[in-house]
């Protein structure tokens, strides 16, 4: 089994890994991946998903293959398929976890692998770690989003986590508001709105995004800016969320707002990560 797509996700799996993941971060000391061997190959820069996934195995108790800077230091240099890296390195490890720049390339060359690979982003197409740990985090707020709203701010159209997360929230019917750019490949009611400022104090959830600068193309990206002052004008209940990195687009300031739960994504990061390595890998 690989994890390379939200669209394959059915709603039984999603809980499995979600409650896997509450469980390991309560007693990780009961959940041992000792002997088994993780490969990770990243074709494009990371921080947090490739630490958080290198953590995750690392305090499973398993061990860890890492190529950084794929794109320099392995045979893609010259001229090797994905498929056939993935033919060679999966004789090594136990699972493969990659990150790659261009679209739906995971997807196409996954046959050649004879472990599971995780998708760990995939050029603005899909970042399925990603949908379930920000799933995780919201699940952790809003135990019952049905019928709550969503505001999604950014380079929406060029980003890979936006998409991803609005198709696991349909099952709960929120109301999608979309500022400025296009939410691609989904077919959902959305609200496309251009005053952000008034829908602020009405919305559940704020997900930010960076301009996506290696993928975007050279027009009006959200020039929006969230403040602490603006932040304060949102519910109380109401959460923010960023899969960081961040650029101008979201103030350090905002960072102690308790509306902020950026943080939490990333620690639930490691968390979500140590389910899904244990589901496929357990002994
Ligand atoms: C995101 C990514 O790489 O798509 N970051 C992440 O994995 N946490 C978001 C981004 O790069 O903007």
């Amino acid at each position: 089994m690989h994890i390379i797509s939200t669209k394959n996700f059915t709603t039984e799996k999603i809980k499995t890994w979600l409650d896997l993941a509450k469980k390991i971060s309560q007693s990780p000391q009961n959940y041992s991946l000792a002997g088994k061997l993780a490969g990770t190959l990243f074709f494009e820069p990371s921080t947090r998903t490739r630490w958080s996934t290198e953590a995750a195995m690392l305090r499973l108790g398993g061990q860890i293959l890492s190529m950084e800077s794929a794109k320099e230091n392995s045979s893609d240099k010259k001229g090797e398929s994905l498929a056939d890296t993935f033919m060679t390195c999966s004789q090594y490890v136990d699972c493969l976890i990659v990150r790659h720049p261009q679209d739906n390339i995971i997807q196409e060359s996954v046959y050649a692998s004879s472990v599971p690979v995780i998708s760990a982003g995939e050029g603005s197409t899909d970042h399925p770690t990603q949908a379930l740990l920000d799933l995780y985090t919201i699940l952790q707020h809003l135990p019952d989003p049905t019928g709550k709203s969503i505001l999604f701010t950014g380079d929406i159209t060029c980003s890979r986590t936006a998409t991803p997360l609005a198709k696991l929230l349909e099952p709960y019917k929120m109301q999608v508001i979309v500022e400025g750019c296009y939410l691609k490949d989904y077919n959902s009611n959305v609200d496309y709105v251009n005053d952000i400022y008034t829908k602020l104090p009405e919305v559940d959830i704020l997900y930010m995004t960076r301009h996506q600068t290696e993928r975007s193309h050279p027009r009006d990206v959200s020039k929006f800016v969230l403040t602490n002052a603006l932040a304060c004008t949102m519910k109380k209940n109401a959460i923010i969320m960023h899969p960081l990195p961040r650029n101008a687009e979201l103030l350090p300031e905002v960072d102690n707002n308790p509306r902020a739960v950026y943080r939490k994504q990333i620690k639930n990061g490691m968390f979500v990560r140590m389910a899904l390595l244990y589901d496929l890998l357990k002994w």
